[in-house]
Order: C-alpha cells, then sequence, then structure tokens
C-alpha cells in the first residue's frame, strides 16, 4: 500500500465527520454567494445526494453537495446512475495529486472496470480511435507530443490576428441583426467552431454542417449517426487535402506524420476528431457565462471597460469561476493508494472535480464570489499534470479576443429580458452552461 507521493501545489489532512447539506431550487438565486448566503444560513439541510451527477441547485453554479464535501467529506464514496460506486475528490490538493499521479491512476477507459459517467465515454472509448484523452504514457506522450505542436503558445500568438478577424467578421454579422438576438446560436457557438475549422483548413461552406453534427448529443442512437458522419467527413477530407495541402494543421499532419509513417490514417482521424469535438461547447459556454458574470457585476464590468489590460485577469476569473469542463477527469485506480487518509483500492474509479477545486475556500479567499481582481492564483479548469488541456492557449486567446471585442464593440451589451429568462443547460449529468440568451444593445 502506498501513498499517492506526486508533486502538488497545496494539500491538506483535515478530515470531519459525516455531514449533511442544503440543497433548494430557488430561481432568484443566482450565484453561489445568494445560495449559501440565503439557504445554508435558513439550515434548510437534506441528505448529500447518493447519485453522482448532483442536481444543480441553481443551473449556472456547481452543485452545492460539493461545499458540503469539500468541508467534511473531502473524498466520498458515491454511485453512478448505473450502480456503479466511484470516489469523489473534491479538494484542490487531493485533485491535484491524482491528476499529476500517473503511477497509480490511468485514463484509460478500456479496462474493464472503469465506471462510464455518460454515453460519452463509449464513443471516446471506441478502440479504433482512441484519443488523447483515453491514454496512459508512453503512448500518450508521443501521441500528445504529435499536437502539442500544432497549439503551441508561439503558434497562438502568430494566430492571434487571424483569430481577431473572424470573431470581428462574427460579430459584424450579430450587429447586423435587430436585436433582441440569441447570442448562443448567433455568435457564442459560432467562434470557436469557426477558429477550429479555420485552423484546421476546413471550407467555410461545410461549417454550417459540421455545426450542426457537433449539436447533436442528446440521444445515443443520434449522437453515433452524427459520430459516423462526422468521420465519414473527416476520411473526405483527408483525402481530398493528401491531393492539394493547404497551409493548416491537417495538412501539415499529414506530411510531417502520416507520410514518413510516424501516425496511420486512424490515428489521424482520431486527433481530427479530438480537435473538433473538443472546441465547441466548453468555450461557448464559458462566452455566454463569462458575458452574464459581468453583467452580474456592474463595478468590474466598468473597470475592465476603462482598463482591458485587465482581460487576462478577468479570463482567468471567468475559467475559475465557471471551470467548462467537470466530468472528464476521471481516473481509473492501478495500484493501492491512500488520499488524504482514504484508502482506494485497486480497480476504482475516481472523479477529481476540479469544478470543486476551483471554488475550495481554503485555496480561493472568498471562493464562491466572481471576482475578477482577486490575485492570481492557479485553477484546474484545464486540468493538472500530463493531461492537463493541450489546447488550453488556444482557449485563453479566444476568450480574451472575444471579451475585448465584445465591451470595445458594443460597450452596451445587456441582457434583453430577464435573468430568469436565460435557458441555461438544465441537465446536471452534463456541464453548466447555456442553451439560449436574449440580447440586446
Ligand atoms: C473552455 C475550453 C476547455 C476546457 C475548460 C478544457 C479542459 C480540459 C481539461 C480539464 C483537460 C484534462 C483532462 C484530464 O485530466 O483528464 C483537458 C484535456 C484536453 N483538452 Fe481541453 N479544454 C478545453 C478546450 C479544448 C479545446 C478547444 C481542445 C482542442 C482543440 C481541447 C483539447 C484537449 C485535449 C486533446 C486534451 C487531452 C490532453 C491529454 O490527455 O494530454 N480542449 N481539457
Amino acid at each position: 500500500m502506498s501513498e499517492s507521493n506526486s508533486k502538488c501545489p497545496i494539500s491538506f489532512t483535515v478530515v470531519s465527520p459525516h455531514g449533511t447539506i442544503a440543497t433548494a431550487s430557488n430561481p432568484e438565486l443566482h450565484t453561489r454567494q445568494d445560495i449559501n448566503d440565503k439557504q445554508l444560513n435558513q439550515n434548510e439541510r437534506l441528505l448529500i445526494s447518493s447519485v453522482f451527477p448532483f442536481q444543480r441547485s441553481f443551473p449556472s453554479e456547481p452543485p452545492i453537495e460539493y461545499n458540503r464535501l469539500r468541508a467534511e467529506q473531502p473524498i466520498y464514496r458515491v454511485a453512478l446512475m448505473n450502480g456503479d460506486q466511484v470516489w469523489l475528490i473534491t479538494r484542490f490538493g487531493d485533485v491535484c495529486l491524482v491528476l499529476g499521479d500517473d503511477e497509480h491512476f490511468s485514463k484509460v477507459q478500456n479496462h474493464s472496470n472503469f465506471s462510464k459517467q455518460s454515453y460519452q465515454d463509449i464513443i471516446d472509448t471506441d478502440e479504433e480511435h482512441a484519443s488523447l484523452l483515453n491514454m496512459d504514457p508512453t503512448k500518450h506522450i508521443i501521441y500528445r507530443e504529435i499536437i502539442e505542436n500544432e497549439l503551441s503558445i508561439d503558434r497562438i500568438k502568430e494566430y492571434e490576428p487571424r483569430m481577431k478577424n473572424i470573431v470581428d467578421d462574427l460579430l459584424n454579422e450579430l450587429i447586423n441583426q435587430n436585436p433582441p438576438i440569441d447570442f448562443v446560436s448567433q455568435f457564442a457557438i459560432k467562434v470557436p467552431s469557426f477558429i477550429i475549422y479555420d485552423l484546421l483548413g476546413i471550407n467555410k461552406i461545410d461549417h454550417e454542417f459540421l455545426i450542426s453534427r457537433n449539436r447533436i448529443n442528446n440521444k445515443l442512437d443520434e449522437a453515433q449517426t452524427a459520430n459516423k458522419e462526422l468521420l465519414d467527413y473527416i476520411n473526405r477530407l483527408i483525402a481530398n487535402k493528401k491531393q492539394t495541402p493547404g497551409s493548416d494543421i491537417i495538412s501539415r499532419l499529414i506530411i510531417e506524420q502520416l507520410r514518413p509513417g510516424r501516425i496511420n490514417e486512424k490515428e489521424l482521424v482520431s486527433i481530427i476528431l479530438l480537435l473538433l469535438q473538443g472546441a465547441n461547447e466548453p468555450i461557448k459556454n464559458l462566452i455566454c457565462l463569462g458575458i452574464i458574470s459581468l453583467l452580474q457585476n456592474h463595478e468590474q464590468l466598468d473597470q475592465l471597460r476603462e482598463n482591458l489590460s485587465s482581460i487576462d485577469a478577468v479570463v482567468e476569473e471567468i475559467l475559475r469561476y465557471h471551470t467548462g469542463l467537470s466530468f472528464i477527469t476521471h481516473r481509473l485506480t492501478m495500484k493501492d493508494v491512500k488520499i488524504n487518509g482514504q484508502i482506494i483500492k485497486t480497480g476504482e474509479t475516481l472523479f477529481a472535480l476540479n469544478a470543486s477545486a476551483n471554488r475550495d475556500e481554503q485555496v480561493f479567499t472568498d471562493s464562491d464570489r466572481f471576482d475578477i481582481f482577486r490575485p492570481p492564483q492557479h485553477h484546474l479548469s484545464f486540468g493538472y499534470g500530463t493531461h492537463q488541456c493541450i489546447a488550453m492557449h488556444l482557449v485563453r486567446a479566444q476568450l480574451k479576443t472575444v471579451f475585448i471585442i465584445i465591451f470595445q464593440r458594443l460597450p452596451n451589451l445587456k441582457l434583453a429580458r430577464s435573468i430568469d429568462d436565460i435557458q441555461f443547460i438544465n441537465d446536471h449529468n452534463k456541464d453548466i452552461g447555456v442553451q439560449k440568451m436574449l440580447v440586446t444593445w
């Protein structure tokens, strides 16, 4: 039995007795701060749900259970919908510990006892199209190097002027319509999609088709059909690019990796699929949630408008506060290990909850408050360790570009209706996000 020993910026040891948790739905409560102030103080206490993912008290906030678990049961055993038992890791230090430890924890989901959280995992674990998200060293290191270069900080810096043009054009299209306009379908979803299509060298006439394929994700059979159509499309795209390569990621992968035999065609398809599918939803959601948080915090928004150079801090706070992707950081235990006093046995699955870690009050003062002025502090929105998001420079650049352009060009942007009319993603099995929000200016 060994204690996990990977390097971790912070670690904690407190363990308290079992506890109960407050949860209630109330549309007037808009932030976790409101929920905490108004509900926890009223002592409306229910038992912690025994099924994960937990319901969200307000659709734009992580489940309130995370707060109580961090304080009282930081390593918590819970069932998934299919009955599988998994461990939840909720504190910042412990989440780092798990994500930074490739010796005890695996990301290969094809292991028979890796508990599946959703059908998305079934698609990801398709043997033929194994993705980076489903690999351990050494295969993982080789694959990661192939893509890393394409999304490096220097490449993204070079690409920024082109990114700015894409965002400007999309904003022109938005402004040319009569408000109120649905910000999600008319702008936020198009930004990350058009940018990744451009990077991959995909012709403009195919953009709408690809957006429609990526949006189908409600039912397993529809998702599988959409996935198959996407695969067929990618195969045709590769065939075309082999004939007439351009100066884009796919062409470079064909010339530098496929032709010399460093990867085979199936591996190339997997890489393209991952880049296409990873891009859209979380960035769209962060653009919308970021706008909402800034509109809700007028003083902070006013200061940002006066001093756009604080944009880096704003983007980091949006990432911390809303996290973006909160279910993909799960792992299978490969060797017995003890975390924060709890033994996790070989073969057990755990979720290292970055959305909970990002609200850890031991690390972030007043952690449930959206505050663009908080001191710089590493957050876990992009994960940690060898699987840390490969596209983080791209994501940061996009968010920066979008917020600067919007607040320069549309200083009067506001919600057209009340915040209660925003259609948030209300399915607690999915990440926090926005489906529809009407804006005007
Ligand atoms: C707001 C947007 C995004 C967020 C919050 C995000 C978050 C994450 C997180 C938390 C991980 C770590 C997973 C783990 O440890 O198990 C990850 C990995 C990854 N992300 Fe992102 N991601 C975002 C956008 C993207 C985009 C746009 C792409 C591709 C174009 C992408 C590609 C990847 C890849 C390939 C990995 C796996 C890296 C590896 O295993 O080495 N992500 N991402």
